[in-house]
C-alpha cells in the first residue's frame, strides 16, 4: 500500500509517498481501502508541528472507501461495506488504513465517497459548532469567518437552514460571490474591509450573538469587538496563527461575553456522539438544504501541491486527494 509520512515537522516537502506492506487488522479493527481522502486544516497544524505528533507520523485524519478486512471481533461492518471516518486514527492520506470499528460509520448509498470524504469532518464540526455550543436559530445573527472555505460553506448553509441571519468573512471577490450563492445573508472581503466596522452596521450597532472564529491571530480582537453584550466568542481555529493570549477582564469590558475554544474529538468522543453528529450531517445533505462543493482534487502523489493552496488561501468548498 501506499502511505504519506512524515518523519520530521516542516513544509510541504515533509511529506514523503512510501510503499508499505499492507497491514491484516486485528481485534476491532478494520481495514479500509480508500476511495477519497479528505484534506482539512488540522493536517497543516500537524504537520508543521503546531499540534506535535510523534515522529515519524502518517497524516490525515478523514476518508472515505469500502471493507477489505476485518478483525476477529468486528460486528458492525462487513467485507464490501460503504464507510468513511473523520476523526482518525491518523494515516488517511494513504491507500489503505487501519481504522478501529468504533470511529468507523457507514456511508449511506445515496452519499458519494468523495462528498464524504471532504466533507464529514467539516459537517460534524458544523455540527457542533451549530447545536452543542451554541443552539442556532432565527433569533440569531452570528458571524462565520472564511465562509467559502470548507466548513465555512457547509456550516453557514446549514446555520442558513436553522433560520440565522448569517454575516460571513471572505479573504477574495470571487469568494465573496461564492459565498453569497451559497447562502450568507451578507459577505464581508475583511482583506479589503474592516470586518468589526461592517459588522456593527449591519447589525445597527448591536453585534452578534456568536461569532465562530477559526482565524486566530489577525482577528480575533476584532472578532470580540463584534459581538453583542453576552455574546459568544467561539474560537476553533488559528488558520493565520495562534492567537494572543485573551485578557480575561476584556470579557467583562466588552460586554460579558462568553469564550470557547472547543475541538472536534471532545465533541464526538463517544461512539454515540459520532453516530449523532454524522447521522444529522447525513441527514442535512441528504436534504439537500447543505452541501459539500469538492472544487479541488489532487493526486496522492500531489499532497504538497493540494497542502499549498489550501495554506496559501487558494481553494474553496472543500479538497479532496484521490489514492
Ligand atoms: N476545532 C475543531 O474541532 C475544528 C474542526 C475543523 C476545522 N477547524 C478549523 O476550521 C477552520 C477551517 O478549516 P477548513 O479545513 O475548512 O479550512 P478552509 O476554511 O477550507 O481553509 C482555511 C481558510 O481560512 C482563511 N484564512 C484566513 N487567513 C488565513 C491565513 N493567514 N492562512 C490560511 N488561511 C487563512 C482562508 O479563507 P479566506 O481566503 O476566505 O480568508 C482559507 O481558505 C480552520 O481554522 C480549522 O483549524 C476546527
Amino acid at each position: 500500500m501506499k502511505k504519506i509520512m512524515i518523519n520530521e515537522f516542516g513544509n510541504e516537502s515533509k511529506m514523503i509517498l512510501n510503499e508499505v506492506d499492507t497491514p491484516s487488522p486485528k481485534d476491532n479493527e478494520v481495514l479500509v481501502q480508500h476511495k477519497a481522502i479528505g484534506i482539512n486544516f488540522i493536517d497543516i497544524y500537524q504537520r508543521t508541528g503546531l499540534y506535535p505528533l510523534n515522529l515519524p507520523s502518517s497524516l490525515g485524519l478523514e476518508a472515505s472507501g469500502v471493507v477489505e478486512a476485518i478483525g476477529g471481533d468486528v460486528k458492525s461492518f462487513n467485507v464490501g461495506d460503504r464507510v468513511c471516518y473523520c476523526n482518525g486514527p491518523l494515516g488517511a492520506y494513504g491507500t489503505h488504513n487501519l481504522v478501529p470499528e468504533n470511529l468507523l460509520v457507514h456511508l449511506p448509498d445515496e452519499i458519494e465517497f468523495e462528498t464524504i470524504a471532504s466533507g464529514l469532518l467539516k459537517g460534524v464540526t458544523a455540527y457542533f459548532l451549530l447545536h452543542d455550543i451554541y443552539q442556532v436559530g432565527s433569533k440569531d445573527t452570528i458571524l462565520f469567518h472564511a465562509a467559502a472555505g470548507g466548513v465555512g460553506s457547509i456550516a453557514t448553509a446549514w446555520a442558513k437552514a436553522l433560520g440565522a441571519k448569517v454575516i460571513g468573512t471572505v479573504g477574495s471577490s470571487e469568494k465573496e460571490k461564492y459565498a453569497i450563492a451559497n447562502g450568507c445573508d451578507y459577505v464581508i472581503n475583511y482583506r479589503t474591509h474592516n470586518f468589526k466596522d461592517e459588522v456593527m452596521k449591519i447589525t445597527n450597532n448591536e453585534g452578534v450573538s456568536v461569532v465562530y472564529e477559526s482565524i486566530g491571530k489577525e482577528t480575533i480582537v476584532d472578532s470580540m469587538d463584534s459581538l453583542k453584550r453576552r455574546g459568544l466568542l467561539c474560537s476553533f481555529g488559528n488558520a493565520s496563527g495562534v492567537p494572543d493570549p485573551i485578557n480575561i477582564l476584556d470579557l467583562m469590558r466588552k460586554g460579558s461575553l462568553y469564550l470557547t475554544r472547543p475541538t472536534l474529538f471532545d465533541y464526538v468522543k463517544t461512539r454515540e456522539q459520532l453516530e449523532n453528529a454524522s447521522n444529522k450531517f447525513f441527514d442535512i445533505l441528504k436534504s439537500g438544504k447543505v452541501k459539500v462543493d469538492v472544487q479541488q482534487k489532487f493526486d496522492l502523489a500531489d499532497i504538497g501541491k493540494a497542502h499549498a493552496s489550501v495554506s496559501e488561501r487558494k481553494t474553496i468548498g472543500t479538497t479532496i486527494i484521490i489514492p
